[in-house]
Formats: structure tokens, sequence, C-alpha cells
């Protein structure tokens, strides 16, 4: 794999040699035997966000940003489309050009801090992400989600880089319900509810129901920590467990449509008075209406 350095930001060379690594076997993982070159940009926040905004018309900064080459067809990855590949080839670089890809520093350096692992390794991480968009994969659909990330595993695993998920069993992840339900703020129901919504990078947010002193103002427990996790950036939600006493505290109307516009797949796990019991929200909010139904 040739990479074509576009440096505005001096940074580690072992930054680049990881980077490197994690794009050959990406490569390897897809099983692509073509050579191939990518043009990798490494900049700061104030650049990336003004080609967000040029090209994507996106007004803010990002960690990653991923313009490919190749016009795949919908379900085909780089593997299988050597056709496609070999209309690329740029003899300068002397490989099939797969694209562009544009690196923030400073988010690089945030997020490493955020997940507790080296910068070097969340910059392949990154590296590994954009270059999974420039063979093809994305992440809108929930399944061609799971290929994406099943992939990147696969990659960063063949490099022994795996994000290290501790798993979070349905027990730890209720009691962090019912720690958060003793947080409730329910002074006028009397009805204390707590949640906690697991995301596939083993983050937990938790979260109770606030209500006020004009009732219509109270927010439920599980909207509370889908509001926390997705301001601070967390999605990818699989799992939330909601705690209560006296009935099963199946969502409310309210928070199964929040739910859905985050996570039409995920899980919803209830206990109340030493009781369990689970169902998917697909099952809970059959037919819904989500960001889909607006796909024109
Ligand atoms: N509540 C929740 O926190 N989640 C639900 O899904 C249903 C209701 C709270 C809101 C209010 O504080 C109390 O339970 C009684 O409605």
């Amino acid at each position: 794999m040739k990479i074509l350095w576009e440096l505005d930001t001096q940074v580690d060379p072992t930054w680049l040699t990881l980077m490197q690594k994690a794009a050959e076997a990406a490569l390897i993982a897809e099983g692509v035997e073509r050579e191939c070159a990518v043009c990798i940009r490494i900049c700061d926040d104030e650049a990336i966000h003004e080609i967000n905004r040029e090209y994507r018309g996106v007004d803010r900064a990002t960690d990653v940003l991923s313009f490919p080459t190749v016009n795949y067809p919908a379900g085909v990855t780089a593997g299988q489309a050597d056709r496609l590949l070999r209309r690329e080839w740029d003899d300068e670089a002397d490989a099939v050009m797969l694209g562009d890809l544009i690196i923030s520093v400073p988010h690089v350096i945030a997020q490493a801090k955020e997940y507790g692992h080296a910068v070097q390794r969340e910059a392949a991480y990154l590296t590994v992400h954009g270059l999974c968009h420039l063979m093809g994969y994305d992440h809108m659909e929930e399944d061609e989600k799971r290929q994406m990330r099943t992939m990147e595993e696969k990659i960063l695993s063949s490099i022994a880089m795996e994000r290290d998920v501790q798993p979070v069993s349905d027990e730890a992840l209720l009691a962090m319900a019912r720690q958060a339900m003793e947080r409730s703020y329910s002074p006028y129901s009397g009805y204390a509810v707590g949640a906690a919504l697991l995301c596939a990078d083993g983050r937990v947010f938790q979260g109770c129901n606030i209500e006020n002193a004009s009732f219509g103002l109270t927010n439920c427990a599980e909207r509370t920590a889908v509001f926390k996790a997705v301001s601070e950036g967390a999605g990818d939600f699989t799992v939330i467990a909601i705690a209560a006493s006296g009935s099963a505290p199946w969502p409310c109307g309210a928070c199964r449509q929040v739910l859905n516009e985050f996570a039409p797949g995920i899980r919803v796990i209830v206990t109340w008075d030493g009781q369990t019991d689970e169902a998917p929200l697909s099952q809970l909010l059959p037919h819904g209406f989500g960001p889909k139904s607006l796909d024109r």
C-alpha cells in the first residue's frame, strides 16, 4: 500500500508507521491483491472543519473524512470490485488510487484519551475506519454498519490491535440501572426510574427520571440516558436496562420513539422487584416512524 502523506502538522513518526501497517492490513483483510495507494492528510480541526463544510455541507470538525475514488455499487466492496479498481489506476502513483483520507490530530488526541489508549492506536483505528469507507463500506443502515464493524475488527485483530472492549453483562447493566434509580428526582409521582444505556464500544450512560413542578416538563430515565450519550458523541447503542419498583418499567411511547431514532435494533431489559423481562425495541415499537421514513 502506497501512502501519499500530506502533513499539515508535525506528528511523531510512530503514528505513520502504525497507520501504514493498519492500511496494509486493511487491503489484506479485504482480499485486494492489486497495488493500491491512498492520500492521507493529517491536519488540525480548522482544516477538517473547512473540508467538512465545503464538501459535505456539515458545519463542524470531525475525526476522519473519506473521499473514495471508486463508486461501488450497493453491497459491493473492493474485494469484489477488481474491474472497478483497475479503472482507477494512477500512473503517477503506479497503483490504484483508492481516494483521500483526512484525519484531525486534535480529535486523535482527544479520542485516545477518552478510550484510554495510545494516540498511535487511535490514529491507526481512524485509518482503518477511513479505509473501510474507501473500500466501499458504510454505516448508514444497520446491516451495513454491522458488516463495516466486523471488517474493522478483522483488520485490527490481524495486527493485534482489536479494541479491548470489556463485555458488560446484562446483570452489570441492570445493577447500573438500579443505581441510577437511586438518583431519581420524582417527588410528584413517587415512581423512581433508572436506566443504563450500553454502547458497542463498552461505554455505559446512566439516567434517571427528573420531574418538575410543571409536570409536563418531566424527563424520563431512558431519555436522560440517551441525551447524555448523544451529547457526549456516543452512538451505536446495543442494550438499555431500566429499573423501577412496583411495576415493570417498560419505556413510555416517547422514549420508544427516541430510542428508535438512534438504535432501532436495541434490546430493552426491564427489572422491578427482583424480576426481569426483555424485548427488542422492534417489538415494542412495530412499524415505527424513524429517520428512514424521511429518506427521499
Ligand atoms: N418514567 C420514566 O422515567 N420512564 C418511562 O418510560 C415511563 C415513565 C417516569 C416519568 C415520571 O417521572 C414517572 O416515571 C411517572 O410517570
